[in-house]
């Protein structure tokens, strides 16, 4: 049997053309739908819950308080009665028309069997320039970190048979729009894939939701799988973000000492007013952009984000301590003042990765 599941973010009037549609394609092949809604403000749910009710094959799973496309795809799989596994987005785009062959295919051996706008026959119909080359460069980003030679690992529209859908499961990481990717980058070895020509057509109604974000999951996502088993990416933006922090703290102490203490030749107690209200502007600098950003998978709003600040001031004190400590010395022995702000700083930074780990973004 093949489950198809059908992902949902506000495609309330979609379904109503979409279902029809793939009935009457799936005619010869037993079947099943199950709509994965993220509690669509559309009400999307409602409509499908609605169609449920006259159809007996048709399956609908409202999440609520979960988000994303990839993750939901795997949900309908878990939910899923089906020995072929299928995926095609709600929004007319995908030409159902060769699922049935997707489905043969699977049936008779392939793996996964992917519906490829970049197979001969295949075309990602009338796109703009702009997301034309973005895809293209996508795909050649991603065909680098698979393990199986594919055109078009960057779609949205593919059949998995169930016994690898399950093999791989653990390894998933279902962020973002990139669940096939995903699939590839982590099946067994000897996965088998078939690629099956399709135009991507227009959408019927509504809009994409590919936002900015998805797009820097998926490059995270490429991290991840190549050079973040080395280092880790939540340490690299760590590491940018306190550069970006050594910039600020100079910044700040060039302005204070310049333009609130009006001195051009500080003594030991100028430099450190300075200096000390500049560690304190780069801290909090630190803590915004860390929380927003890097800890982001981990982020603290609200009274919580306050609680945060004050233990990463905490966690930081001894750090600001030794960056303080450093930075005086050196510009007591007749330094220049940036070499003295910087390698302090540089020396507060090292110290902060730890303890922030162990104190404020526990996880
Ligand atoms: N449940 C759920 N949650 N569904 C979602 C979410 C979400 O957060 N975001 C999007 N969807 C659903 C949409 O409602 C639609 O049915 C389908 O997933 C595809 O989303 P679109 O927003 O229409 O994506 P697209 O057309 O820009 O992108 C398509 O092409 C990409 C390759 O160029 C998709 O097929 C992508 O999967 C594909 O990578
Ligand atoms: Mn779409």
């Amino acid at each position: 049997m093949l489950s198809l599941i059908l992902p949902t973010f506000n495609e309330a009037k979609n379904l109503p053309v979409m279902i029809p549609k793939i009935e009457e394609t799936l005619q010869s092949v037993e079947h099943e739908i199950i709509i994965v809604d993220d509690d669509s403000p559309d009400n999307t749910w409602k409509v499908a819950q609605e169609m449920s009710e006259k159809m007996h094959n048709l399956h609908v799973i409202r999440r609520v308080g979960r988000h994303g496309l990839s993750s939901a795809v795997v949900e309908g799989f878990l939910a899923a009665k089906g020995d072929v596994l299928a995926v095609a987005d709600a929004d007319g785009q995908h030409d159902l028309s060769i699922l049935p062959i997707m489905f043969a295919e699977v049936k008779s051996g392939s793996n996964i069997a992917i519906g490829s706008r970049y197979v001969e026959g295949g075309s990602v119909g009338d796109w703009e320039e702009d997301r034309q080359s973005i895809s293209r460069f996508a795909t050649a980003l991603a065909m680098f970190v698979c393990k199986v030679d594919v055109r078009d690992p960057m779609s949205g529209f593919f059949a998995i048979d169930r016994e690898t859908f399950e093999k791989t499961l653990s390894k998933l990481n279902p962020k973002g729009f990139k669940i096939l990717l995903d699939f590839l980058v982590n099946a067994p070895k000897k996965t088998t894939v078939t690629e099956i020509p399709f135009v991507f057509g227009e959408r019927i109604h509504g809009k994409s939701k590919l936002e900015f974000k998805v797009k820097v999951e998926f490059l995270e996502y490429l991290y991840d799988v190549t050079v973040g088993r080395f280092i880790p990416l939540t340490f690299l933006k760590y590491c940018i973000v306190g550069s970006l922090g050594i910039g600020v703290q100079w910044g700040t102490y060039y302005s204070v000492s310049r333009y609130i203490l009006e001195a051009y030749n500080l003594t030991i107690v100028g430099f450190s007013i300075a200096l000390l209200s500049a560690i304190e502007v780069a801290i909090f600098f630190n803590f915004i952009l860390n929380n927003m950003w890097t800890f982001n998978h981990l982020k603290l709003r609200g009274m919580k984000a306050v609680g945060g600040f004050l233990k990463f001031n905490v966690a930081c004190a001894v750090g600001a301590f030794a960056n303080y400590a450093v930075a005086a010395l050196i510009f007591s022995q007749g330094y220049r003042e940036i070499t003295a702000v910087v390698v302090g700083a540089i020396v507060g930074t090292f110290w902060n990765y730890t303890i922030n780990r162990l104190v404020t973004w526990k996880g």
